[in-house]
Order: C-alpha cells, then sequence, then structure tokens
C-alpha cells in the first residue's frame, strides 16, 4: 500500500506543478476513460506504460550507481508525459457520467478507530490485550452483540476470527459500507442477513466475533519491555506474525470460550495462518474450519506493477538500507494530502485506479465516495516485512525469513532457511476463496497452493464476478452478494458448536 502512497504523491506533484491553474485543468478522468486505458495501454503487453514507470523509478533498466534523485526526476518526467497522454484522451471523450461529489472528509467513517466503528453500528465490544511469549502485546477486540447473546446465550456462540493482512488492522473487516447496523432479533431469531462487512454480518448472524491486530498496528504498538520507538521493536517479519501472534491469540480465545474456532483471514493474514498450522501442526486440533480469502502460499505470479515492483532489485537494496516501520509516517498532514487530492471528483479515478493497478482492475465495483475511509486506514508493518514480500516473490515460496548465511546457520541449521511446509499441514477444514482477477494472490500461485493441500481443502470456492480482485473481498460493492453470503451459509452448514 505505501506503494499507492507513492504513486500519489507523485500525481499529486503533477497536479501541483505541471498543469496550468485554471478550472479547466483538472483531467476529465471518467470510469470508462480508464476502462479504455486499461484495455488500450495498461493490459496490453506492449506498452504497459505504469510498469515501464516504476520500472523507470526504481532503476530496474539502469545499473544501480544511478543517483536516485535523478532517477526520480526522470521517472517524474515520464509520469509528465503519462498526464499529457491521459489529457488527450479528453478530445475524444463523451460527457462525464455524473460522479459522487461528496467530501470525503465529510464522510463520519473517514476517522473512525475499530472501536468506533463497533459503537457507530449499535454493537459494543470488550478489549482484550493477549501478550505473545516474545512480548509483544497485541490488541484484540471481541464484538458484542447483545440480541444474539439474549437469544443465543453468551457461551453458545461459536467464536470466529478474523486475521487481516498487511498494511492493515481489524477494521479492514468493518469499512466496506455504512448502512451496517446491529439488527434486533425477532422472538429470539435473526432475520435473513445480508452484508458487505463480515464483521458485523457475522456478529449479527449470531457468531462470537473477534478481531486479531499484528504486531507493529496501530493498535497493536506494545511490548513489556520495548519501545515502539526503537528500530528493536520492528525487529520481525511474518514469520513471527505466524508463530507468535496468531498462536497466542487462538490459545487466548480457546482458554476463554473454550471452544473450537472459525478463523477467517484476508490475503496475507492467510500466509500466517497456513505457516502457524505448518510449522505447528497441532493448531489444527483448536480450529475448526479455515477460510482463506484471495489466498497467499505461494508468491513468485504476482501480476502488474506491484509484481514488477517486487522483482527490481533496486527496491530491494533500498528496502534493505533501512530498518523500522514501514511507512515510516502515517500521520494526518499526509492523509490530508491524500484526501484533498483523491476527493477532487475528477481525479478521485485515479486513486481507484491505483487500488486495481494494484489488486487487479475492478473500477466499477468500488465505491469511490469510500476511498477516503480505505485510505485513512492503512497503516504499519515492519520494514523487514516488507523485504520478505521480495524474498517470497523471488523465491516463489514462503521460506523463514533469510538473513545471512551465517544468520540462518545459527536460527535454523541451515544455510538456506526452511520453506514453509505445507505438508504437514493437518487440518480437514480449508475453504479457498480466490477470484480469477487478482493480481497478489494470482491464479497461478492460487493453484499451486491448491495442489499441494489437494486432500485438505473442503470447498473451493471461485468467485464468479471474472474481475473480482484482491480487494474485493475488503472494498467490493458486491462483497456480500459475491462472498459473504456464502461464507455464511458455510458456517451455518458445516459449523457445529464443537467444545474442545
Ligand atoms: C474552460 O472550457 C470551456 C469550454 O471548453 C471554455 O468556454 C472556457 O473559456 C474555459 N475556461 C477557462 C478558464 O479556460
Ligand atoms: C454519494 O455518497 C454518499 C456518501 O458519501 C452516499 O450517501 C450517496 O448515496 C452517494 N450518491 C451517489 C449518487 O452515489
Ligand atoms: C466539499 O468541501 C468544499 C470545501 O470545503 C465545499 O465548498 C463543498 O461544498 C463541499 N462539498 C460537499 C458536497 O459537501
Ligand atoms: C477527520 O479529521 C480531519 C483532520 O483532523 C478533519 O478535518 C475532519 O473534519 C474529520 N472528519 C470527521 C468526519 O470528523
Ligand atoms: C502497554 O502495556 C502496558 C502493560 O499492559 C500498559 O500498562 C500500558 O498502558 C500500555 N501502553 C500503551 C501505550 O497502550
Amino acid at each position: 500500500m505505501y506503494f499507492v502512497k507513492l504513486i500519489l504523491i507523485v500525481f499529486l506533484w503533477i497536479e501541483i506543478d505541471c498543469k496550468p491553474r485554471s478550472s479547466n485543468s483538472t483531467l476529465p478522468l471518467t470510469n470508462e476513460i480508464l476502462n479504455r486505458l486499461y484495455t488500450e495501454v495498461l493490459e496490453s503487453d506492449n506498452a504497459d506504460l505504469v510498469t515501464d514507470l516504476l520500472a523507470n523509478a526504481f532503476g530496474h533498466h539502469q545499473s544501480q550507481q544511478v543517483d536516485p534523485l535523478s532517477q526520480l526526476s526522470s521517472s517524474l518526467n515520464t509520469l509528465n508525459n503519462l498526464a499529457s497522454t491521459l489529457s488527450s484522451f479528453k478530445t475524444v471523450t463523451p460527457p462525464m457520467k455524473p460522479s459522487n461529489d461528496s467530501n470525503w472528509s465529510d464522510d463520519p467513517d473517514a476517522n473512525r478507530t475499530t472501536q468506533e466503528f463497533i459503537l457507530s453500528r449499535g454493537f459494543s465490544y470488550e478489549d482484550h490485550y493477549v501478550t505473545t511469549k516474545d512480548g509483544y502485546i497485541l490488541h484484540l477486540f471481541r464484538i458484542i452483540n447483545p440480541y444474539a447473546e439474549h437469544a443465543l446465550g453468551a457461551d453458545n456462540l461459536h467464536p470466529v476470527l478474523l486475521q487481516h493482512g498487511l498494511f492493515a488492522t481489524s477494521s479492514v473487516w468493518m469499512l466496506n459500507s455504512f448502512d451496517e447496523k446491529i439488527i434486533p432479533w425477532v422472538h429470539e431469531q435473526k432475520s435473513e442477513m445480508k452484508g458487505n462487512s463480515l464483521a458485523f454480518l457475522l456478529s449479527n448472524s449470531g457468531y462470537d466475533v473477534w478481531l486479531a491486530n499484528n504486531r507493529g498496528n496501530s493498535y497493536s504498538q506494545n511490548h513489556t519491555t520495548l519501545d515502539p520507538e526503537d528500530d528493536e521493536f520492528w525487529d520481525f517479519t511474518i514469520d513471527d506474525m505466524a508463530m507468535q501472534d496468531t498462536s497466542a491469540v487462538i490459545d487466548y480465545i480457546r482458554y476463554l470460550t473454550d471452544k473450537k474456532i472459525t478463523v477467517i483471514g484476508h490475503s496475507f493474514g492467510t500466509t500466517q495462518v497456513l505457516a502457524l498450522l505448518s510449522f505447528a501442526p497441532h493448531y489444527s486440533y483448536y480450529i475448526d474450519m479455515f477460510i482463506a480469502l484471495g489466498p497467499i502460499g505461494y508468491f513468485g505470479n504476482v501480476k502488474g506493477p506491484f509484481g514488477k515492483l517486487l522483482d527490481s532489485s533496486l527496491a530491494l537494496d533500498i528496502v534493505g538500507l533501512y530498518d523500522g516501520k514501514f511507512p515510516p509516517k502515517i500521520d494526518r498532514t499526509i492523509k490530508n494530502i491524500f484526501t484533498s487530492f483523491c476527493e477532487n471528483p475528477s481525479l478521485r479515478v485515479i486513486c481507484t485506479a491505483v487500488f486495481d493497478m494494484i489488486g487487479g482492475m475492478n473500477p466499477d465495483k468500488i465505491d469511490e465516495s469510500r476511498l477516503g475511509v480505505y485510505f485513512n486506514n492503512i497503516d504499519y508493518v515492519s520494514m523487514k516485512t516488507v523485504e520478505h514480500l521480495f524474498q517470497a516473490k523471488e523465491s516463489n515460496i514462503w521460506r523463514l525469513f533469510d538473513h545471512d548465511e551465517d544468520t540462518n546457520n545459527d536460527l535454523y541449521g541451515y544455510e538456506t532457511p526452511p520453506k514453509y511446509p505445507y505438508s504437514n499441514i493437518d487440518l480437514d477444514k480449508i475453504i479457498l476463496i480466490s477470484g480469477l482477477n487478482d493480481r497478489i494472490a494470482s491464479t497461478d500461485d492460487v493453484q499451486q497452493l491448491r495442489k499441494k493441500l489437494k486432500s485438505k481443502i473442503f470447498h473451493d470456492y471461485i468467485v464468479s464476478d471474472k474481475r473480482w480482485n484482491h480487494f474485493d473481498y475488503i472494498y467490493g460493492i458486491d462483497a456480500g452478494e459475491q462472498v459473504n453470503n456464502y461464507i455464511v451459509n458455510v458456517l451455518t452448514k458445516y459449523v457445529e458448536h464443537y467444545p474442545l
């Protein structure tokens, strides 16, 4: 998601410095133009402008000695050319579709935290703090639905743990739309449930919903001895989120509820759960079903500009130079810059396009008026985690983090870090939910995972919308219809209230 911001900053620069200041200066970018752009330029093999841009920006075609500043300025020039290209579409555009002109900052969800999201929908919550073996203090939320508790008895609700992916927090499960409120149960019966935000849908459907927060995100920046201001706090990768965070959270919930847990992950949240189940197969015993949305078990075939960026050795070198958190800072000022840029009705569609370029083109399925809410919920990971992504792309498999050979030898007993041993996974109710247009969990990579887990896949659900992308699970305006209804049906049908 940082790259989203990078691209936006560059576009912002164009907006400020490169265009005449007149009321006619904004680019008339409609969805229609963008769709044309996708088919004519971005998706074609011979003119992948954006890919070239990124390759230029990160020196893919150049020697690594080149001064980063001159590289930046050359890529800004290229972007400038892109801007003129975009402007030239003006002459051939049919009239603009009316776009939603409401301001992001007027959206009451814009500045909401997980807690505020929950309360604003009429639910309440409990705070739980889980301390991992290595001292991180994780903020775990439990959504409380008094209607469901009254109807079924608080002890009878089945626990479902929602595990977010990278650059995200517990809030991703709740921010799809504003109209998903708590729904009273009539005569102790729930009504027909529908909804785009999985957390609220599950709570309304009578599940005991737990929202995890990985170490390092805004809710889990605390430690028994380390200070989040120090780089040492940020010395972790997905391996630690799997083996330390996910295991601690599952242990915590099972001690408290004495029940098996359904785990639902999105994106790299699925990698985390797969890693835990591989290295500590006994965790299968505590989980009755694992539902993986946009599953990432392999990572060699990431498509589009993001994939190209992960291939860039210069980008990797840059990432390797830094410790600490990533992005280095997300503050109000930065958020406001993006907000004011993307709030501009004519430019908004560029912001949509950035999501699309990274996750897969599905521009009609994102609510542009909600982009501010989505941007505001982008969050921190460690720099090392980013480095881990590069490693996974290069090796086409998740291995434990690759330090240098000596450190690997000390830590793992091998010079090359061990692969995540998926064949150890002992859970027989795994549900893969995947999309055909997902560039991050690409069809090739999902296929590799499918083959590897063959006998353990209980259902293999491919979303029927052929343009379903990586972010549609979270932001898609059809998330309820395409995915969430399926999840609730499968839980109703197969998940029993197993005691441990
Ligand atoms: C903006 O464009 C319209 C129609 O193309 C033109 O009539 C008007 O003079 C332009 N305004 C400015 C400030 O350039
Ligand atoms: C515009 O967005 C607001 C919320 O930001 C929403 O209530 C409204 O229905 C949207 N209007 C259109 C025409 O999409
Ligand atoms: C958006 O904000 C601008 C400036 O604050 C204001 O002039 C405009 O009326 C607002 N638009 C809406 C739809 O509220
Ligand atoms: C969100 O915060 C920004 C900056 O503090 C403020 O301008 C904006 O009005 C806030 N929006 C809401 C809905 O509170
Ligand atoms: C961090 O955790 C400690 C121990 O639970 C607590 O006393 C402290 O208030 C927490 N700090 C923050 C910033 O949440």
